[in-house]
C-alpha cells in the first residue's frame, strides 16, 4: 500500500533529464569530486541548473559531490577519484559474543623489607594478601607484578628495612610473597630498589630470584623479564611468554624427557631453551598466532609527574608506530590510574607500600591498593573490552589518629 502510493507520487514528479545524464554518467565510478563549472559546459546548461540537477542525482542514489571552486589538477585526479583503500580494524559486535574474557590482577611496588610495606608475611595479612584471596575466590588465575618487589638497600633506606643484603632480602620475598590456590604471578623487576643490586654490584637480581624461587619450590612465581616484559594474549585464553628458568617441576620434567619430547617441550615453551640457569630469550615467537594483543608489563623510571597521567602519557607518547602493546601495566610511581592512550589501555598498578619519608618530604602522595581486571579478546586478537576494578586500601582507616601512626608509634 505504502508502496504504491510513494510510486505514484514519484510518477507525478516530472522527470529531469538533466539529472538523469548525470546520473548516467556518475555510473559506477564512486565518491568522484565534479568541477561544476566543466559539467555545465559539458552538458551546455547555467551553473545553476545544473546544482540543482546534480542534487536531484544524489537524492536517486548517484555518488559524488560538486565542487564549486576547484579545477581537480589532473595530478590528483588519480587520487580524488579512487580513494586509497585504508585497512580499517572494525569492532565488529558480532564478536563481543565469540570472545575470550581473560581474568588477570595487577599490583606492583610491594617494597617488602621496608618499614612502610604493608603486607605482613607472618601474619597473612595486607592488602596484596587481599588481593590474592580474593582472585582465589573469583577464579582469577595470573596476577602481574610490575616490579619493586621488596625494598633493596642503600645508604638512605638503610634504617627503614628489616633485613640488609641481597639474600637476605630476596630469600624474605621468595618465603613472605602471598600465594594462593590456583594464582600464578608473573613478575618483572625495577631498575630501582631490587635493582640497584644489578646498577651497583652487576648481579642480575631478576635471575637470582627466579633461581631463588625455583630452587624453593615456588612455582606460582615467575619472573619474565628487567624493567619490562611482553606477553602475548592469545584468542582462548593462552598466554606465550618468555622467562629466566623452567620452574623445579618442569625442570624435572626436563631431565627425563627423550630428546624429542625435548623439542617439542621447548616448541610450547619460548623461552626455556637454556633452563637452567636461565639465559633470557628476548624476542617473543608469535610465527603461529597472527592474531594476538600484547600486555606489557613494566617499571617506569623518572619521578612523579605534575598530573597523575602525566607518566603514562609520556611513556605512551615515547613509542614508535607499530611498538605500542594493546595492554601496558606500568610500576614504579605508586600510583593508581586507567587511562586510554593511543589505542593501548594503560594502568598504573598502584603500590601496597604505605607513605614513606622519602615521599613525605617530597610531598608525594601514594594511590594504595590492587587492582582486577576484565579484558575482552576477539578471536581475531583485539582488545575490545577492558574492565577494571580498583581495591583501595585505607592506611590510616578513615579516622585518622596521629597518636596510632608514624615512625614513633
Ligand atoms: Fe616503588
Ligand atoms: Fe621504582
Amino acid at each position: 500500500m505504502a508502496k504504491a502510493a510513494k510510486s505514484a507520487k514519484s510518477a507525478r514528479k516530472p522527470r529531469n533529464h538533466l539529472a538523469e545524464k548525470i546520473l548516467a554518467k556518475m555510473g559506477d565510478a564512486g565518491p568522484v569530486v565534479y568541477d561544476i563549472e566543466a559539467l555545465a559546459n559539458e552538458f551546455n546548461v547555467t551553473p545553476s541548473k545544473l546544482r540543482d540537477a546534480f542534487e536531484e542525482a544524489q537524492q536517486r542514489g548517484g555518488t559524488g559531490s560538486l565542487s564549486d571552486f576547484a579545477t581537480v589538477p589532473d595530478a590528483y585526479l588519480d587520487d580524488a577519484q579512487a580513494p586509497r583503500k585504508q585497512k580499517i580494524t572494525k569492532i565488529d559486535s558480532e564478536r563481543f559474543y565469540s570472545d575470550t574474557p581473560l581474568l588477570f590482577a595487577g599490583t606492583a611496588d610491594t617494597h617488602l623489607g621496608s618499614e612502610f610495606a604493608l603486607d605482613n608475611g607472618k601474619a597473612k595479612t595486607g592488602p596484596t594478601w587481599d588481593l590474592y584471596r580474593m582472585c582465589e575466590r573469583e577464579g582469577i588465575p595470573v596476577v602481574f607484578h610490575g616490579g619493586n618487589w621488596v625494598d633493596g638497600h642503600a645508604r638512605f633506606n638503610q634504617y627503614e628495612v628489616k633485613k640488609i643484603g641481597v639474600t637476605a632480602q630476596i630469600e624474605m620475598f621468595i618465603n613472605e610473597y602471598p600465594y594462593a590456590k590456583g594464582v600464578k604471578t608473573l613478575f618483572v623487576g625495577g631498575d630501582d630498589h631490587e635493582g640497584w643490586w644489578l646498577q651497583r654490584e652487576g648481579l642480575d637480581i631478576v635471575e637470582y630470584a627466579a633461581m631463588k624461587a625455583a630452587a624453593g619450590g615456588r612455582d606460582d612465581m615467575v619472573f619474565l623479564g628487567y624493567v619490562e616484559a611482553d606477553i602475548a594474549l592469545i584468542p582462548g585464553g593462552k598466554m606465550i611468554y618468555n622467562r629466566y628458568v623452567a620452574s623445579s617441576k618442569e625442570l624435572q620434567e626436563i631431565m627425563q624427557m627423550s630428546d624429542e619430547e625435548k623439542a617439542k617441550f621447548q616448541a610450547e615453551n619460548p623461552g626455556l631453551d637454556r633452563p637452567f640457569p636461565g639465559g633470557l630469550q628476548r624476542t617473543l615467537d608469535l610465527s603461529a598466532h597472527p592474531n594476538h594483543a600484547i600486555l606489557r608489563l613494566k617499571h617506569g623510571g623518572g619521578g612523579t609527574g605534575y598530573a597523575t597521567s602525566y607518566q603514562p602519557q609520556k611513556i605512551i607518547n615515547g613509542y614508535e608506530s607499530g611498538e605500542k602493546a594493546q595492554i601496558e601495566l606500568l610500576g614504579h610511581y605508586h600510583k593508581a590510574s586507567v587511562d586510554y592512550l593511543r589505542n593501548c589501555w594503560t594502568v598504573q598498578l598502584g603500590t601496597t607500600e604505605a607513605r614513606t619519608t622519602f615521599m613525605n618530604k617530597k610531598n608525594i602522595i601514594p594511590h594504595v591498593g590492587t587492582w582486577m581486571f576484565k579484558a575482552n579478546q576477539a578471536p581475531t586478537g583485539e582488545i575490545n573490552r577492558f574492565q577494571h576494578r580498583f581495591i583501595p586500601y585505607h592506611v590510616r582507616g578513615f579516622n585518622f589518629d596521629p597518636r596510632a601512626y608514624g615512625l614513633r608509634g
